[in-house]
């Protein structure tokens, strides 16, 4: 069945993100055909149970029937057209829709193509937001340790991954960093972890370095995913949100990862009670069907933009591709199956299932730390001696071939399954987990 493959030539033009090329290229092939449900067909014709939504996007599982053909029946009426001083109705009538699920008075929404753009236009908006209102002088933006929000310049320079900084420059200037927040006496913690909510006040040091007066926004993950799923210690979020109101600073919550029921509310900022002033979404706002990104905005910034801006064009940014109309019918059809579905809520009731099922692998060979929330967990190996990663990517290839998907990144094991998984499908997961993490040394 290997007759899906691509020629050994054309298997040489693909430069993969994120993936080690010569190892991917010489070594055995992982290709994926189809996708239906809760799985995907390799091509040599195995189902591959998926508990990763493909890369944490694919929520209500694959090929769902409403999206497919709200995909198709616009391609066939309108492929393209341009939002720059001209619309299409689509537009207006997704993000209408969208902001109907938003949560606090997240009600303004601008349109990007990925999460790393809509991480780059919320710092943006920020700045300008700051400069409108006549407070130019606060520009520095606050990020964390061990973030990931893309990879635009600006998402590499308030991220905190190193390798994804590294070999880029100086970055933004003008950038200082929160420290992460995990923390050794958490481990296993089953949901939100008790002890860390002081590592917000770390926001009042770099206050105290640089003057609030400088100081844009602050940007965090409601949940660290990328990184391996860090969870915020209780109150945390609450408490960054009162040092930011205490200060005058703007709270971006990137939930590219939390956004559209995850953790079984539509968004972080619903599931913890905090109010971030700009939202940040892509992933499962078409359900990964169709390239799209967002940002959300207070009523407030957008006012402020509306009635100060000196210039016809109040905000100089944009993609040839923000609102495109394929997205915007996946986006709609997508909104409805979660609402028909009533997935955000099936996703909180499978919730304790789930933590019970992952925190039963503490005892399994190699697990170091378990953590939890919603739907997404992260399960810790201790690494080989000497070979940091190795042990979690064999894993990684183990459960592929016994028909499971995960995600590894670095020694982590990060699970996200589509929030119509089946219990005796979370079983197969920590199953099949199970028997790779014994076998691998
Ligand atoms: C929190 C967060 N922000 C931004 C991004 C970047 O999204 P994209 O890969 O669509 O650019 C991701 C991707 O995983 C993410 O998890």
């Amino acid at each position: 069945m290997d007759d899906r493959l691509p020629s050994p030539d054309a298997m040489q033009s693909f430069w993969m993100p994120f993936t080690p090329n010569r190892a991917f290229k010489s070594g055995r092939h992982k290709l994926l055909v189809e996708a239906d449900g809760m799985f995907y067909k390799s091509h040599d014709g195995r189902e591959i149970l998926d508990a990763t939504s493909g890369l944490w996007c694919s929520n209500a599982g694959h090929n769902r029937p409403k999206i497919t053909a709200a995909i198709q029946k616009q391609a066939a009426t309108m492929d393209f057209a341009p939002t720059f001083n001209i619309a299409h109705p689509l537009a207006f009538e997704f993000t209408h829709k969208l902001s109907g699920i938003l949560p606090y008075d997240l009600k303004k929404i601008f349109l990007t193509n990925s999460g790393s753009e809509a991480a780059d236009t919320a710092l943006k908006i920020a700045l300008a937001y700051h400069r409108m209102r006549g407070q130019g002088a606060k520009t520095r933006l606050i990020g964390r340790e061990r973030a990931y929000h893309g990879t635009g310049f600006g998402g590499i320079s308030v991220g905190g991954l190193v390798k994804n900084r590294m070999s880029f420059g100086t970055l933004l200037t003008g950038v200082d960093h929160l420290p992460h927040t995990h923390l050794p006496e958490n481990v296993f913690t089953k949901g939100e972890p008790e002890h860390g909510a002081d590592l917000a006040d770390a926001l009042e040091r770099i206050v105290a370095l640089h003057d609030a007066s400088t100081i844009a926004a602050v940007i965090v993950e409601p949940v660290a995913g990328s990184t391996g799923v860090l969870i915020p210690p209780k109150g945390y979020l609450k408490r960054l949100r009162e040092l930011c109101d205490k200060h005058d600073i703007l709270l971006i919550f990137d939930e590219v990862i939390t956004g559209f029921g995850r953790l079984g509310a539509a968004f972080g900022a619903d599931y913890f009670g905090v109010r971030p002033d700009l939202l940040c979404m892509a992933k499962g706002i078409t359900n990964a069907t169709v390239p799209m990104g967002a940002v959300a905005v207070s009523n407030r910034i957008y006012d402020t933009f509306m009635q100060a801006s000196d210039t016809p064009i109040e905000l100089f940014h944009g993609y040839t591709y923000s609102g495109h109309p394929l997205a915007c019918a996946a986006g709609i059809a997508t909104l409805e199956t979660y609402e028909d579905e009533g997935l955000f809520a099936r996703a909180a009731d499978m919730a304790p299932y789930w933590q019970d099922a992952v925190h039963s692998l503490r005892d399994a060979r190699h697990v170091i730390d378990i953590r939890n929330l919603g739907l997404v967990a992260g399960i810790e190996l201790q690494p080989r001696e000497g070979a940091a990663t190795a042990r979690a990517l064999e894993v990684f290839d183990r459960c592929f071939d016994d028909g499971l998907l995960i995600r590894v990144t670095g020694d982590i094991i990060a699970m996200s399954p589509p929030l119509i998984v089946e219990k005796p499908q979370i079983d197969r997961m920590i199953e099949t987990i199970r028997y790779a993490l014994a076998v691998t040394e």
